[in-house]
């Protein structure tokens, strides 16, 4: 069997990045379909283009612009994905899981993803923004099959503590104080690239789903195999569906992404100094 060598092909793509700032970012962020604007506000920045980037997945979805932008966000130096790659595009989950690989190889030791999602829950209103608490992975697809890398961590990685409660508190905590509701709850990825039928998202719920989506999950288990804490946050973009007695399309996800942007971005800058602190206070990872 053979398999890419993640390991220096991560390494080439990190030191490609590190030499193009002096910025030494240990936070790192995906941002999914129409909540890309975070990264724009960002100072002393430096954009790199993906297909700039050694071994770098290209995005090819609508709305994912497809660069990293590495930059200061209230003088935190972050890395920020505008745009990132799904199972449904026809990668591997290795490949969409590989710039979690490239982060861990910048010393980044803590990821804020993001995604738009279909809120299962009744409670949820499209809009609502919702603190992932843990994943149902039925994508089919894992990023650890195949020989394992033991330099990113071990053959078979714990998962219990999937999304960084922490984190998640401290979260809940920057939306109180904003006056913004956020919920918790737990995320189920499937492959896509179609929305679900009805009879799918009741089978969903009756399993304890909360919000459905077609990214995220391989990114959070390669994140936890090689040790770096995890905060993900959807943006109900459009209720799941049947919820509701319409149809579901690709501009109304990226419309809602658009509207809710200003609180989207000031809950992450609300959160970023408590996990900056965080991993300021992580004793460094080994190797
Ligand atoms: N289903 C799956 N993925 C999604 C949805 C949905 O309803 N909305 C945004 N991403």
């Amino acid at each position: 069997m053979s398999t890419p060598n993640d390991f220096n092909n991560a390494q080439a793509a990190a030191q490609f990045l590190l030499a193009q700032t002096p910025l030494r970012p240990k936070i790192g962020l995906v941002l999914g379909s129409g909540l890309g604007g975070f990264a724009d506000e960002l100072t002393t920045a430096t954009r790199v283009p993906y297909t700039n980037i050694p071994f770098f997945p290209r995005s090819t979805a609508l709305g994912h612009a497809g660069q990293m932008v590495i930059g200061n966000a209230n003088r935190i130096p972050v890395a920020a994905m505008q745009g990132r790659v799904h199972l449904y595009e026809g990668y591997s989950a290795r490949e969409v899981a590989f710039p979690m690989r490239v982060f861990d190889c910048m010393n980044i030791r803590a990821v804020i993803l993001t995604n738009a999602a279909g809120g299962i829950n009744p409670e949820y209103k499209q809009g609502a923004l919702v603190v992932l608490s843990d994943h149902i992975n039925l994508q089919g697809h894992n990023p650890l099959t195949g020989l394992n890398e033991e330099r990113f961590g071990p053959r078979f990685p714990d998962m219990t503590q999937a999304y960084w409660k922490p984190y998640r508190e401290a979260t809940l905590a920057a939306a109180k104080k904003l006056g913004k509701t956020v919920y918790q709850g737990i995320y189920v990825a499937l492959l896509g690239p179609n929305y679900e039928t009805p009879a799918e998202i009741r089978f969903l719920r009756t399993i304890g789903a909360d919000l459905v989506g077609m990214s995220t999950v391989p990114e959070v288990i390669a994140a936890r195999h090689m040790g770096i804490k995890v905060l993900a946050i959807s943006c109900v973009t459009n209720m799941a569906a049947g919820i509701l007695d319409q149809v579901i399309n690709h501009e109304e996800v990226l419309e809602t992404g658009e509207r809710v942007k200003g609180d989207f971005t000031a809950l992450v800058r609300a959160v970023l100094p408590e996990i900056a602190r965080d991993v300021e206070e992580s004793p460094a990872p080994a190797g």
